[in-house]
């Protein structure tokens, strides 16, 4: 009879944890807070109200005494005036269904904690993702990358996956520098790149490219979007930055690197005092957390000593408004993108600016003002050699260990970044 009733006991549980998977949740991410040792974003969709997110350290044998967190929901759609529905038969949604952008920003962690976290909605729940908040490391690594576009490309996560294992320890931190898709409105797209196990183990920040201004260029949607309005939907990142670009510009403190990505706007880089007020705001960042980091970061989509031809309005306008703002606020390094060339510059000003060129697909030809203007010390020319790129970097008491790779495994470029 004990037997018996032990066997029900059994058959119930294994139906309840058979129960609990299968929730249609997207884009499930976990993004630094201000303070990655103890703030972090998380950030779903759901199309149902009322899901839940637990949150539990992950030495903790189950979610039974996880913290449970109700999110801010809003019910959000990609306004028609932006993009209008697909036709009927079209596999692709953009964005035209309303679903619940769902939120929530843990305070309170604990430093150094590896923690696990899923969504809940009555008895479905999520796949079970990772993150491990920061724990005042003086010596840790974190991995980079840049332009995951085009869309649905075999090599992205396949670079991720590399360079992970190349790092050989945990990586609690992977970051890019804009265009991680095609076309922002294109939803098949953001599940290509998010709904992966990959990015459930690690903390994910990025500043916003400019095809994450892009809507659907085609006859019925217009080309660009006024503000990065999907990535919003998408990343939960610091509320810290410009204030016209809330989210899409921030920072945040990971052990002892102050990261900030800056909002390079749309394509075909105009001049726009939206830039003089970013480059304010970053003066006054930077001047406000003296002290408390010891090497700076950026993220900038557009590098300003990147190509001359392609979008050529980066090194006209971009240039000599940032240069002078990186130099004294002693940026030792920028991670960017945007050209799909591949171009490390030597030490400007103190600051090496390194663009992978991709970690997708998209590759063109570098230009001849890359490779005769002095400022670089590598140039490769991707289109010819195919290669897809990812660092990792060692960060330590002297210096930043710079380490490039390429797909198959091949060390592309190495430089050190001496403490300055
Ligand atoms: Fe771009």
């Amino acid at each position: 009879m004990a037997k018996k009733f032990l066997g029900i006991i059994a058959l119930l549980l294994a139906c309840s944890v058979a129960l609990c998977q299968n929730l249609a949740v997207h884009f499930l991410v976990a993004d630094p807070g201000e303070d990655a040792s103890r703030e972090i974003g998380i950030n779903w969709h759901c199309n149902r109200p009322g899901s839940i997110l637990e949150v539990r350290e992950a030495s903790d044998q189950s979610f039974e005494n996880a913290q449970r967190y109700c999110p801010a929901e809003e019910v959000w759609n990609l306004s028609q005036e932006f993009v209008t529905r697909a036709e009927p038969d079209s596999v692709e949604s953009l964005f035209c269904d309303s679903r619940y952008v769902c939120s929530v920003n843990l305070s309170g962690l604990k430093a150094g904690c590896s923690y696990q976290y899923r969504v809940v909605l009555g008895n479905e729940c999520s796949e079970v993702r990772n993150f491990t908040t920061a724990s005042g490391a003086k010596e840790w690594k974190f991995v980079a990358f840049t332009d995951f576009q085009p869309a649905h490309n075999v090599k992205t996560h396949a670079i991720i996956e590399k360079v992970l294992s190349l790092a050989g320890a945990d990586v609690p931190l992977a970051v890019c520098s804009g265009d991680m898709i095609d076309y922002s409105s294109a939803e098949q797209s953001w599940k290509w790149l998010l709904d992966n196990e990959i990015f459930g183990r690690f903390l994910f920040a990025s500043s916003p490219g400019d095809h994450e201004y892009w809507a659907k260029g085609t006859e019925r949607h217009i080309p660009q979007l006024p503000k990065p309005l999907v990535y919003n939907r998408i990343f939960n990142n610091p509320k810290n930055g410009l204030e016209e670009r809330l989210n899409s510009s921030f920072f945040f403190h990971y052990n002892n690197v102050l990261f900030v990505a800056l909002d390079m706007a749309d394509s075909n880089t105009p001049r726009t005092s939206m830039f003089e007020r970013e480059a304010e705001w970053f003066r006054q960042v930077v001047e406000s957390r003296k002290g408390t980091y010891d090497y700076l970061v950026v993220m900038e989509h557009k590098g300003i000593f990147g190509s001359y031809t392609n979008d050529s309005g980066v090194a006209k306008y971009m240039r000599p408004l940032w240069a002078p703002v990186f130099r004294k606020a002693g940026v030792d390094l920028v991670l960017c993108g945007h050209d799909h060339m591949f171009s490390r510059s030597v030490s400007i000003g103190g600051t090496y600016y390194l663009d992978m060129g991709t970690s997708g697909k998209k590759v063109r030809t570098p230009d001849e003002g890359l490779y005769n203007d002095g400022l670089h010390e590598l140039v490769l020319d991707l289109k010819a050699s195919g290669q897809c790129m990812g660092a990792v970097i060692d960060v330590g008491p002297q210096g930043m260990q710079v380490r490039v790779y390429e797909l198959d495994g091949t060390l592309i470029d190495s430089f050190i970044i001496v403490h300055k």
